[in-house]
């Protein structure tokens, strides 16, 4: 049987699925990167030595797996030279392992000065978007504004869609005050990037065609995190594609029942970078106690995370709706210390809340002020709004880190994961201890 497995970020990102998915590569014929851009951020780390990766999927270290950039990625053509170029420095073969599809679409210029020049714009009510040009290069491929890879290669076309597209991006920055992209300047810059990345141009639809078709072993690698899906997040506090498996389809041409496994990766507790709703946040002194024990900065633009308690209403929804199969649980050892460890086990809310978008007032239970609220029923001002039923386990003291087996973990650490596992309903098959490639336990 085929083994496809798709790794899915079940929070607001930075779960750890770089880590994970370089452990599993160790077994991958190929690790597929199927959305998402260089706003992703997932870091590897190897013989005390850290890889932040942005585009090139977290298999490149295993030199028997390959690596494709399917085409619902968006690719900075900047970031991804450079980023073959520290590993190629550090003695990794790339040449024939990396392979691109030609119609992924392209992050110019002028999305991200778009993509900056509309979050100043929005002032106080900046999303918080990671500046990479994201939002504006998808919502110029689904208006047809797009450019591809597929023109990268043919220079001609390129240019002049290019110049023409610069053309009218540049009015638009005019009006927010912002000074014009340079087109002949710019067009000297990317004849120089594309020459690098041509070597590495393939249809990427054959060659995972293929592998299906000789049984090989395919890991699909999500990137962000469900809460920031384009369709499940509190819209706009999103990303521009779809987190969920289904973008494994449109992402990378795989039909949905070729999948067999699909992993999802929960934090032991919460983190989102940028703006929107978190409902468990927390802010005193256990936040920033997590927040430097866990060096939750971003990734891609350092900037702080928020944090707060394992939210399992939301981590509950994120695994229906992407059918998750079985979890990995990380960054548990960053728990060790604390006395008491809260989970978030679901939403109440006022019912005048809920009558705002609703006919019909929801009856109120007798004696009660709030009624419970699923995930799915929330928008951002319910997810602002509502008060995080919590379920208080007890903690533990020890250092985790160097644990190999689920009964040599603290007895608290143990029931702390056989909570989750009985509150989702579905089997934790590993543990992640830290950040290092053999911190793991498997169950
Ligand atoms: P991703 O975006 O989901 O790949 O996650 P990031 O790489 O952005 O953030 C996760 C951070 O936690 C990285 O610095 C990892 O090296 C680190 N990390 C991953 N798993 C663990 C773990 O189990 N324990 C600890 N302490 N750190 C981890
Ligand atoms: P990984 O793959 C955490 C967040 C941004 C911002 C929102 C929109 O490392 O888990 P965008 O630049 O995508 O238009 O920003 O989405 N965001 C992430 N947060 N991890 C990520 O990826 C993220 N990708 C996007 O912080 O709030
Ligand atoms: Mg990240």
């Amino acid at each position: 049987m085929n083994k496809v497995s798709v790794v899915v970020g079940t929070q607001w990102g930075d779960e750890g699925k770089g880590k994970i998915v370089d452990l599993l590569a160790q077994t991958a014929d190929y690790v597929v990167r199927f959305h998402g851009g260089n706003n992703a951020g997932h870091t590897i780390v190897v013989n005390g030595k850290k890889y932040p990766l942005h585009l090139i999927p977290s298999g490149i270290l295993h030199p028997n797996t390959k690596c494709v950039i399917a085409n619902g990625v968006i690719i900075d053509l900047e970031v991804l030279v450079s980023e073959i170029n520290m590993f190629v420095n550090d003695g990794v073969k790339v040449d024939g392992r990396l392979f691109i599809s030609d119609r992924c679409h392209l992050i110019l210029p002028y999305h991200k000065a778009l993509d900056i020049a509309l979050e100043n714009a929005r002032g106080k009510d900046k999303l918080g978007t990671t500046g990479r040009g994201i939002g504006p290069t998808y919502s110029d491929k689904v208006s047809y504004n797009g450019i591809r890879i597929y023109e990268l290669v043919r220079w001609d076309l390129f240019v002049e869609k290019f110049t023409f597209q610069t053309e009218i991006k540049n009015e638009i920055l005019k009006t927010f005050g912002v000074s014009e992209i340079k087109i002949k300047k710019e067009l000297e810059k990317i004849a120089e990037l594309r020459k690098e990345i041509l070597p590495y141009v393939a249809d990427t639809y054959q060659i995972l065609k293929k592998a299906i078709d000789a049984k090989k072993n395919i890991l699909l690698e999500g990137a962000h995190g469900v809460m920031l899906d384009i369709d499940f997040s509190p819209y706009p506090f999103s990303t521009g594609s779809n987190v969920i498996p289904g973008a494994v389809n449109t992402g990378a041409g795989i039909p949905l029942q070729k999948i067999s496994h699909v992993i999802g990766i929960v934090k032991a507790y919460t983190s989102r970078v940028g703006g929107g709703p978190l409902p468990t946040e927390i802010f005193d002194k256990i936040a920033n106690q997590i927040r430097e024990v866990g060096h939750e900065y971003g990734t891609t633009t350092g900037r702080p995370r928020r944090v707060g308690w394992l939210d399992l209403e939301a981590v509950k929804f994120a695994c229906e709706v992407s059918g998750v199969t079985e979890v990995t649980i990380t960054k548990i050892d960053i728990l060790s210390g604390l006395k008491k460890i809260k989970v978030c086990i679901g939403y109440e809310l006022s019912p005048s809340v809920i009558a705002r978008s609703k006919a019909t007032k929801p009856a109120l239970p007798a004696g009660r002020q709030s009624i419970k609220i699923p995930y799915s029923s929330c928008g951002y001002e319910e997810l602002n709004k509502l008060t995080p039923v919590y379920k208080e386990l007890p903690g533990w003291k020890e250092d985790i880190t160097k644990v190999k087996s689920f009964k040599a973990l603290p007895k608290n650490c143990q029931s702390y994961v056989k909570f989750i596992e009985n509150f989702l309903g579905i089997s934790v098959k590993l543990i992640s201890t830290g950040p290092a490639r053999e911190e793991y336990i498997k169950l």
